[in-house]
Parts: structure tokens; C-alpha cells; sequence
């Protein structure tokens, strides 16, 4: 059948179209028709072969970690997922050793080893093919009518697992309103979240950090993106032009930060902003680092301020079994809120065999798809 394939070893990507179909071979599995798959930086940096590992013994990797299929087939043992129904995989699978206590609980986002794969990334194909087998456990139902935005759920789940996470460390205190309002906003409505980065993580975090009520600023590049301040303006979020309004100055727009959501993977303007970070705020890393940044930080004032105001900071990989629940949930939130915005997030559908043009970059666009059947 056909899949999209990269070659690290030769450096290459292509269309092939002799990669095997994959059978049910248990009673838990089931078979999905690809529709569609989401590009995202991962699938451009593993197209530039600076990262993702094709399984053992092969010498391509399938692509593609943001699916969406349709179930044509199941294994004799599966009961809650039928013939017909819709269907976004997880993309992470446990390591196998008995000591890893996150992936023995099914929560390999936390795997502990480093041993896990990732399909379409480490160690396992993707979904860019016509047809794609899986455990059922890894299978997440989407209802029928969100069809044209469900291929989003996995790149929502980064916002919906760092939320998880934001409601359970800010447990620590009595999360009102720490802000004194003023005359800036609604009573009640006064946590401030600042989302860094408009591409589609930060764009889907941000509709995430509204919907959880956050007065919430984008703070990224204007020029050429006039799409993504539409959607801002859509959903009620306030863009802040980064060309034009230094990090000191917007720090002073907003006032107290009490969540950064951080969706660009660059660490100057990271480490910049976690200077202005709110009291009792927390710090949320999403953005991996395409390649190596230093800069100098004064390291005394960010200390201090962690100790004196409260501040956590976290990492957030990959999602669990609720994050992708909560994703689904959301997206069809969004639609009735904003069903224009959200359906502008994707900006193109492209054949599989023009998924080169959205790997290389050379597609413009926020977030591109590849649509398979
Ligand atoms: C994916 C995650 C994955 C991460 C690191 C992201 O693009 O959305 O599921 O864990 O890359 O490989
Ligand atoms: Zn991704």
C-alpha cells in the first residue's frame, strides 16, 4: 500500500508504495482507513533527519504522529469500538521493562526509561499510509460530526495535559484572584495566561486557556500571520506584536502572569519572559529547541523571584488517556464557540503525494494536512 516514507540513512522522503498492509493479528486490535494527518515541527525536523528513528530493521520510517482514521475492521475481543467509527491513536507506546512505573500504568507519557516509541517518530511507522493497525487500548473515539477538525485532538493534547497538570499544582493554594483588577476586567475573571507562540500549539492553547476563563494574551510576530491575529481576535485573546512590543513592556500590559504557556521552543525569549513570571504563576515549557541557544541570565533575580513568589516551572511531553478524552471534548467546545476560528487553524489539505512540500516548509500555511481518503 502507499505510505509516506523518510529515508534518514539515504536523506530522502518519497511516496512508496510497497510498504506492507498491516494485518489484525489479535483479538484487541483493530484497523483504521487513514483520512487525514496533521504535519507539525517534529515531522519538519525528522524530514530534515535531525531526529526520529525508523523502527528496528528498517530503513525508512513511516511519518506522521496527528491522525485521524475510521475503523474498517476489529479484532474478535473489542467491543466499545465499532466498524464505522472515527478514530485519533495516541502516539507514545510503553517501554517494556516491569520497573517502569508510568508505562506499566499506562502512562508512558511519563515513561521513565526512554525506552518508548513514538509512531511515526521512534522506533514505530505512522500514519501517513493507507491503512494503519493498532492495540484498541491506544484508540481514542471521536464522534462523526467533528470529521473536518478532529485530526487537532493530537496536537491538543499538549495544551490539555499542561492544563491537567496547572489545576493540580496550583491545588498547592487558594487559586482566586491574585491580581488586584483595577478597572482591566470582568469580577471573577482576573487569571491572566500569556501564551508565547501563534502556530497551531499555541493557537489551540490558547482557545484552551480561555475556555478555562484566563484573560489570555498571544505574544508573538505579527507580520505575515494576519490569519492567526483573526483567530485571536475570534476567540476574545489579546495579540501582542513581538516585533513591536518588547518583553519589559508587555509584561507591563498585562500585569501579574499567573500561567505562560510556552509554545515556541526559543529559549531567549523563554528565559526573558520567565523573568516577568507573576506571583504564585506557573511556567509551562511545551517547545522543543530545534537547535543549541545560549544566552546570559541573571541568575540571581530569577532565583529570588522563584523562592519569593511561589513560581513552578514544568516541562510537558506527549498525553495521556485523559488529556486525549479532554481534547475531544474541547474541540467540539471550540466549534460552537468559534467554528470559524477553529476551522481556520488548518490551513491546507494536501494529497499524500505533495507531503513533501508541507515537511519542507515550503507550504505556508498554520496547520497542513495531509488528507488520505
Ligand atoms: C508530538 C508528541 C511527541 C513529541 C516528542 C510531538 O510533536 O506531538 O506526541 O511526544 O513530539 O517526540
Ligand atoms: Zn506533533
Amino acid at each position: 500500500m502507499k505510505a509516506f516514507a523518510v529515508f534518514p540513512q539515504a536523506r530522502n522522503y518519497r511516496v512508496i508504495t510497497d510498504h506492507p498492509e498491516p494485518r489484525i493479528e489479535s483479538a484487541a486490535q483493530i484497523k483504521l482507513r487513514m483520512l487525514e494527518v496533521g504535519i507539525c515541527g517534529t515531522d519538519k525536523e525528522i524530514a530534515s533527519f535531525l531526529y526520529g528513528d525508523p523502527p528496528a530493521g528498517s530503513d525508512y520510517l513511516v511519518l506522521g504522529h496527528e491522525s485521524l482514521g475510521e475503523v474498517v475492521e476489529t479484532g474478535s475481543e473489542v467491543s466499545d469500538i465499532a466498524k464505522g467509527d472515527l478514530v485519533v491513536f495516541s502516539v507514545r507506546r510503553p517501554c517494556p521493562h516491569p520497573y517502569c512505573v508510568a508505562c506499566r500504568a499506562g502512562r508512558q507519557d511519563f515513561c521513565y526509561t526512554g525506552d518508548f516509541t513514538e509512531r511515526g517518530i521512534k522506533g514505530h511507522h505512522g500514519y501517513i499510509a493507507e491503512y494503519v493497525v493498532d492495540d484498541v487500548r491506544y484508540a481514542n473515539k471521536v464522534p462523526a460530526d467533528l470529521r473536518d477538525i478532529a485530526v487537532l485532538v493530537e496536537p491538543l493534547t499538549i495544551a490539555e495535559k499542561g492544563v491537567i497538570q496547572l489545576w493540580g499544582v496550583q491545588q498547592r493554594l487558594p487559586w482566586a484572584c491574585p491580581v488586584d483588577l483595577g478597572e482591566s476586567g470582568p469580577p471573577g475573571w482576573c487569571h491572566k495566561a500569556l501564551v508565547l507562540g501563534a502556530g497551531p500549539v499555541g493557537l489551540l492553547g490558547a482557545m484552551k486557556m480561555v475556555l478555562e476563563g484566563f484573560e489570555t494574551y498571544i505574544y508573538s510576530r505579527i507580520s505575515g500571520v494576519q490569519e492567526r491575529v483573526d483567530i485571536a481576535n475570534a476567540i476574545g485573546a489579546k495579540f501582542i506584536d513581538s516585533d513591536k512590543v518588547g518583553v519589559d513592556e508587555m509584561s507591563k500590559m498585562i500585569g501579574n502572569i499567573d500561567v505562560v504557556y510556552e509554545a515556541v521552543g526559543a529559549t531567549k525569549l523563554a528565559f526573558h519572559v520567565l523573568e516577568h513570571l507573576g506571583t504564585n504563576a506557573v511556567f509551562i515549557f511545551t517547545g522543543v529547541p530545534g537547535h543549541r541557544e545560549s544566552m546570559s541570565i541573571e541568575t540571581g533575580t530569577l532565583l529570588k523571584a522563584m523562592v519569593l513568589k511561589n513560581q513552578i516551572l514544568y516541562g510537558t511531553v506527549n498525553a495521556g488517556p485523559q488529556a486525549f478524552h479532554n481534547a475531544i471534548e474541547d474541540l467540539a467546545e471550540f466549534r460552537s464557540r468559534w467554528p470559524d476560528a477553529i476551522r481556520s487553524v488548518i490551513t491546507h489539505r494536501i494529497p499524500m503525494e505533495s507531503a513533501g512540500e508541507a515537511v519542507s516548509g515550503d507550504l505556508e500555511g498554520i496547520k497542513n494536512v495531509i488528507s488520505i481518503s
